[in-house]
């Protein structure tokens, strides 16, 4: 028999689970939680709690799903701090900065990278974060791709092979798009769960991208990709069209595009949906036009918030950070804000229903939610109610963290 343990005294509780609370956050007063192992397995009014082997006294705070960043870059070396001043000195951002870092990565230790992604990693999970996404994609050759993806397996929940990130110094896209479609993936399949591609002008153009998601199909791997960040493009369309889990960025839409990303979950449930998932921390950072959210949920799409937790574009791996400037910059509400950085995201990984067995034959665990039968990741607030988050910005409000039932902050 595993270990239970009850948190109770929790004066808000949000689980997602329209069916069980209130709202969108299917929210809990004077609420509880019974985790048993690895999973949760009560929910409930604290009056009605059953007993357990432990008990943790919440004091009257907000517990809420762990965040679930389904957008990272985090396998990388060095930073880009001369580029970011240079932006924030009036320069672009363009995709040409990401082979700075190729290079520091290649020159990089399998220990050095391994190092900071753990420090990643320990951030973010201290700041409430329990699933993590990462990608591939600072290596872009096989053997930096294929060490990239292994390391990134090691730490997070998720690993995503973005080999079609740019093409590398010193090949022509032909010759790279053949590599990246042919005996890099093949080498990289194994180690990973989906493929990703930055398709926007300065990276792939529409057919290239096209390419890397068929071939992607064709070893079983979903897909994501990177799309409509620089200006307008192809990416959302190609992304919907290709059944993609997600489109991630979103800084330029056309409304046939927010009309494409709503439509693509018909009416029928939402597995087979295209999520839309916004990256504040990057709109600020790069001083890009924030994603339209606002317009996305009410058009009806299901949008995902995710730090983009890289060096270039995003670095910083606080979720919290992203929600309230969600909040107060992108038009959501705390409740919306808190549901697509938690359930959305975990839509966006394909790990918001239970017995979903990935495109490596293993068995994901539901999170970003907290009903019976999800892993048990839970994180507890030194406040009131989720509202705090936004409220008040920048506090350090973590103040327990829990992942399968373990606690990890
Ligand atoms: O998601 N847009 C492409 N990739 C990253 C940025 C990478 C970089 O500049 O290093 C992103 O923002």
């Amino acid at each position: 028999m595993a270990r239970t343990l009850l948190i109770d005294h929790i004066g808000e509780l949000t689980t997602n689970d329209e069916t069980v609370g209130e709202g969108i956050g299917g929210r809990i007063a004077d609420a509880a939680v019974v985790i048993e192992g690895d999973h949760i397995a009560w929910v409930g009014r604290a009056s009605e709690a059953p007993a357990a082997d432990e008990r943790f006294d919440a004091e009257g705070r907000a517990v809420l799903p762990g965040w679930v960043d389904s957008h990272t870059h985090m396998v990388f070396a060095g930073d880009r701090t001369a580029e970011f001043e240079a932006r924030m000195a009036g320069e672009a951002y363009a995709a040409g900065g990401i082979n700075v870092t190729v290079n520091a990565t290649r020159t990089a230790s399998d220990e050095a990278l391994a190092s900071n992604l753990n420090r990643l990693v320990a951030e973010g999970a201290r700041g409430g974060t329990t699933t993590f996404e990462t990608k591939t994609g600072y290596g872009l050759t096989t053997d930096d791709e294929v060490r990239s993806a292994k390391i990134a397996g090691e730490q997070v929940d998720a690993v995503t092979f973005l080999g079609a990130h740019v093409v590398p110094t010193g090949m022509s896209e032909g010759d790279y798009l053949d590599l990246v479609t042919g005996p890099m993936l093949e080498a990289v399949a194994p180690f990973v769960s989906a493929v990703d591609v930055f398709c926007e002008t300065g990276a792939f153009e529409a057919e290239a991208s096209a390419r890397v998601l068929e071939a992607a199909a064709a070893y079983g791997l979903a897909t994501r990709v990177h799309g409509n960040q620089l200006g307008h493009g192809p990416g959302v369309q190609l992304a919907v069209q290709h059944g993609s889990l997600s489109v991630d960025h979103l800084g330029f839409l056309a409304d046939a595009d927010i009309a494409a990303l709503a439509g693509s979950w018909g009416t029928t449930g939402e597995r087979r949906g295209t999520v839309a998932t916004v990256l504040p921390a990057c709109d600020l950072s790069t001083r890009m036009p924030f994603a339209p959210a606002r317009a996305l949920l009410d058009a009806g799409a299901v949008v995902a918030i995710a730090s983009n937790c890289n060096p270039g574009t995003s670095y910083t791996s606080s979720m919290g950070f992203c929600v309230a400037t969600a909040v107060l910059q992108m038009g959501l509400t705390v409740q919306e804000a808190v549901r697509a950085a938690t359930l959305g995201g975990a839509i966006a990984l394909g790990m918001h229903e239970d017995g979903w067995v990935d495109p490596r034959g293993n068995a994901q665990p539901s999170v970003g939610q907290v009903r019976v039968g999800a892993r048990a990741d839970l994180q507890l607030l030194d406040a009131p109610s989720v509202t705090h988050l936004a409220y008040r910005p920048g506090m350090p409000l973590t103040a327990a963290v829990w992942k399968a039932g373990e606690r990890i902050a």
